[in-house]
């Protein structure tokens, strides 16, 4: 009862009003604990004796706003044993190495910025200094919700996306806002749902954001206010007409769709389309995490008037609240596979279960059984 107040806060205050009290009052805890009492598995942490006996015990790493019960909710339909760590704590060592578990699924936490950094540090720590099979893995977690960090490895590694300029000093930003092409987009380094993301018309808001860059710093809109991004500046070019797809690879499966767009956004309009991805938007999404290793990856794609194709997010891990499928044709939900000559399969079947916490389960599963025989 006591934080009924929320729920209705949620469905009577706009978002801008929510978003707007939010620049004074840290809700983080109430957050936390309204997802928590939403999920009826928030407390478990264990499977029932019975489930997957004598088969690997998978460690689910508890996430502060309860991603992580998609995973419960995998192992549970696929009949395979678990335990909940909770890597936030201060015995997290001791949890895993007494956990008898074999392999760890993550759902990373970016909440919040600590939580967020400490993940990445003990989930690359777990699978590099212990070599614990971690899924997702350290490579593909990396730029997990950080625009800068996504940037940059796009831009060392050669794949065309949309132009970037990121700043790390005041002097060298402020040159750049007096001369800059208009308008611009401002983004914050974490942010999702565009809550993050400003189309700067006006040179005036161009200076206004980099000051701010280099002094209090930016929140992304609805975000815990303690959470400051100070000391840097991530900028784009503006991109007046594009379609944005959402491409995904868990183990040999593939997926995409157009994301619907409201107003100047696509990302966070609660719209989703569902046009089949072309062979290219495939070979690009096989190729991309081909070469990089990564088995759980959504690769979001900005395709211009011309035909060309951006790379904009790489997300290892995805809500799946508007699209629970990532593929239908014909309205029939499926999968993409690739065959070794390249050619592509549509096969019909429900493969995006729980936020696909059911594909990425049963390719964890595949890489130990791999391991345990080789
Ligand atoms: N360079 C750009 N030019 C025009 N629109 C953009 C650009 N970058 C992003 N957008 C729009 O803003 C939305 C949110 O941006 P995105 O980078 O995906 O951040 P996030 O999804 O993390 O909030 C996108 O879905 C797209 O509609
Ligand atoms: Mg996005």
């Amino acid at each position: 009862m006591a934080a009924d107040w929320v729920d209705l806060a949620r469905d009577w205050v706009p978002r801008d009003i929510r978003r707007l009290i939010q620049r004074h009052v840290s809700l983080s805890g109430v957050k936390q604990r309204y997802f928590a009492r939403r999920d009826p598995l928030a407390e478990v942490i264990e499977s029932d004796p019975h489930q997957g006996k004598g088969g690997v015990r998978v460690g689910i790493l508890r996430n502060r706003v309860q991603r992580h019960t998609a995973y419960i909710r995998a192992c549970r339909e696929m009949g395979v044993a678990f335990r909940v760590i909770d890597i936030a704590r201060d015995d997290w060592l001791q949890q895993v190495t007494t956990s008898g578990c074999r392999l760890f699924l993550a759902w990373p936490d970016a909440s919040l910025g600590p939580y967020a950094r400490l993940f990445k540090d003990r989930c690359m720590l777990l699978e590099q200094a212990l070599g614990l099979p971690v899924i997702p893995g350290a490579a593909e977690t990396w730029m997990y919700e950080d625009k800068i960090r996504t940037s940059d490895w796009l831009r060392v590694h050669g794949i065309a996306h949309p132009r970037t300029w990121i700043f790390f000093d005041a002097d060298e930003a402020r040159r750049f806002a007096a001369e800059c092409p208009l308008p611009i987009v401002f983004k914050t380094r974490f942010g999702a749902a565009a809550t993050g993301v400003k189309i700067l018309r006006r040179r005036a808001e161009v200076r206004r954001v980099v000051r701010r860059a280099f002094a209090a710093g930016h929140v992304p809109a609805g975000h815990d206010r303690r959470d400051r991004e100070w000391g840097s500046l991530l900028l784009q070019e503006y991109l007046p007409e594009l379609r944005e797809w959402r491409m995904v690879r868990i183990g040999d499966s593939y997926f995409g769709h157009p994301k619907g767009r409201t107003g100047a956004f696509h990302s966070g309009s609660g719209r989703v389309d569902w046009d089949m991805p072309d062979v290219r938007h495939l070979d690009l999404l096989h190729a991309l995490t081909e070469r990089a290793g990564f088995h759980s990856m959504d690769v979001d794609l900005f395709e211009l008037p011309d035909g060309r194709l951006l790379v904009n997010e790489l997300q290892t891990v995805f809500g799946a609240s508007v699209s629970i499928d990532q593929l239908r044709r014909d309205g029939r939900p499926g999968r993409m596979t690739r065959s070794p000559d390249g050619a592509w399969h549509f096969e019909a079947g429900d493969f995006a279960r729980n936020a696909c916490a059911n594909e990425r389960l049963r390719y964890a599963l595949e890489v130990v059984c791999h391991e345990g025989t080789s």
